[in-house]
């Protein structure tokens, strides 16, 4: 997007012009660069904090224009709190605070002083501040005529000051390709239905191929002879035909890839078992997990990751028509498996099965990570600051865990069971693709596992944060991009190197 700023890194100085930042700890201490521009301003920072009680709370700011004794035109401060208890999630959240509280005015030109009152940032901590200063500053306008007294605004040239620019600079590399990649998920998020079909959809996925990506698209008469009725049954009711994207990423030597497992459902309106009316706009939000495959993929080979990695999202569209699958149907998966269609609203159950099937049977992944945007329950039980993460095993769901935890993706284990599982038994055929009033992502969970057989296999429902959720200081759009960096962190700290 035009709105995404530049950035570099260059050793510390005091700007001449622009936009300074600087960061202060609690009651408002300084690091050395921004002390040695205080004492330059005989004292201006120091003063004009004081004359605003403003005592340096984590992401607390304030902005003064035309600082006094300084030659740039506009001073911001970025409260730290207690600097030394910021975790890596938070100094990206840091810099989505210094790009959400940037003048606007015409100065273009930025200079973060990266320091904390007690030594300059590490290379990571730079990386981080810039990759939150990215991410805060997308924005999604395709579709909004400009006023021509309003012109889109030039981009900001971002400078983090710190002592040694080519070691964050090298970590900013990586970083960066994460930050193309959750721009990526958050296009296809955000892009309407109309615009981002099934092909379409597929056209961008393709377009990876650029990267170094093994990219193949399958068509409907593909897809029949793999015998993926149950993905088929989904998409018969839509004018537009479904397509399966499979992306490989061949960077880990004879390592067993990693497989990620996207839901790309364009847009659900439940199809026969149509949905109500309110919100349902929404749901072009539905192939949430299948942008987040293509942006951790984006990711991984932008920063050409030492891993093989395996993405494949299943692209349909669950609409209501004469064609449509009914409630009552009873389809037949890849697996051999037969399924009841209780309500044809639980799509994405039926589309992720018989892609499970295929990516375990085709490559034995070492582990299959599936991303949906599955059920509305997820969302009742972890609102919308957790994902539902289920897992067969533990070392996998700890490694997910901390991946989340160092990201800002955070996700929360669910549990499988037996129990559970008998939910979805079927008078009529082998299971149904509903549970009934409880435990609705867990069911949904139990469904999918019947689809892995006894392999190493995880499912993370996002449909609480990868769309529609409350604005923060790092994403501000419908389309989060939720997902790609806990992706790119899974795979950078587990199967890299
Ligand atoms: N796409 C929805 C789930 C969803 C809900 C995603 C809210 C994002 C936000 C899914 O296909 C669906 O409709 N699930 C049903 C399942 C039910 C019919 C068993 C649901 O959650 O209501
Ligand atoms: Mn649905
Ligand atoms: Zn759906």
């Amino acid at each position: 997007m035009v709105s995404v700023p530049t950035i570099q890194f260059r050793p510390v100085e005091l700007p001449p012009s622009g936009t300074l930042v600087v960061f202060a700890g609690d009651g408002m201490a300084l690091g050395e660069a921004a002390r040695r521009a205080d004492a330059a301003s005989d004292g201006f920072i120091s003063a004009a904090a004081e004359a605003q009680g403003f005592k340096a709370k984590r992401f607390g700011t304030l902005l003064v224009p035309l600082p006094r004794g300084l030659s740039v035109r506009s001073l911001l401060i970025v409260g730290l709190g207690d600097a030394a208890k910021l975790t890596e999630a938070e100094w990206a959240k840091l810099g989505g605070t210094v790009a959400g509280a940037l003048p606007s005015g015409p100065d273009t030109d930025v200079t973060v002083f990266a320091e904390a009152p007690d030594g300059p940032l590490t290379a990571e901590q730079a990386a981080d501040i810039a990759l939150g200063i990215v991410l805060r500053s997308y924005t999604f306008n395709l579709y909004k005529q400009k006023s021509a007294d309003e012109p889109e605004p030039a981009p900001r040239a971002i400078t983090l000051a710190v002592p040694s620019p080519a070691a964050a600079e090298a970590r900013w590399q990586a970083m960066d390709a994460v930050a193309a990649g959750t721009m990526v998920a958050r296009d296809l998020v955000n892009e309407p239905a109309n615009v981002l079909g099934p092909v379409e959809f597929a056209e961008r996925a393709a377009s990876l191929a650029e990267l170094g990506v093994e990219i193949t698209v399958m068509e409907p008469a593909e897809l029949e002879a793999l015998e993926m009725r149950m993905l088929l049954g989904v998409a018969q009711g839509s004018e537009r035909p479904a397509r399966v994207v499979l992306m490989q990423w061949k960077g880990g030597g004879t390592q067993k890839p990693v497989a990620l497992v996207g839901k790309g459902v364009v847009f659900d309106t439940g199809g026969i078992s149509i949905k109500p009316a309110g919100g349902m706009e929404d749901m072009k939000g539905d192939m949430g997990g299948a942008a987040a495959v293509v942006g951790a993929m984006t990711a991984i080979a932008k920063r050409k990751a030492k891993a093989n990695v395996i993405g494949i999202i299943g692209l349909v569209e669950n609409m209501p028509d004469g064609k449509a699958q009914r409630p009552g149907d009873i389809v037949k998966s890849k697996s051999g498996q037969t399924v009841e269609i209780i309500n044809t609203d639980a799509e994405g159950r039926l589309v992720l099965g018989d892609l499970l099937t295929y990516t375990i049977e085709r490559f034995e992944p070492a582990v299959t990570i599936d991303l949906c945007t599955l059920t509305g329950a997820i969302i009742v039980a972890l609102g919308h600051y957790h994902a539902g993460m289920y897992a067969t095993d533990d070392t996998v769901a700890a490694q997910l865990s901390a991946a989340g935890m160092a990201t800002g993706d955070q996700v929360w284990r669910m549990p499988l069971g037996k129990d559970y599982d008998g939910l979805i038994d079927s008078k009529v055929a082998d299971m149904k693709n509903t549970g009934g009033r409880s435990a609705g992502s867990i069911t949904a969970a139990q469904f999918l596992k019947r689809f892995v057989g006894e392999s190493n296999w995880a499912h993370i429902d996002l449909a609480g944060t990868a769309m529609g959720g409350p604005t923060n200081e790092i994403s501000r759009t419908f389309g989060s991009g939720w997902g790609v960096r806990l992706l790119d962190r899974f795979i950078a700290d587990n199967y890299e190197g």
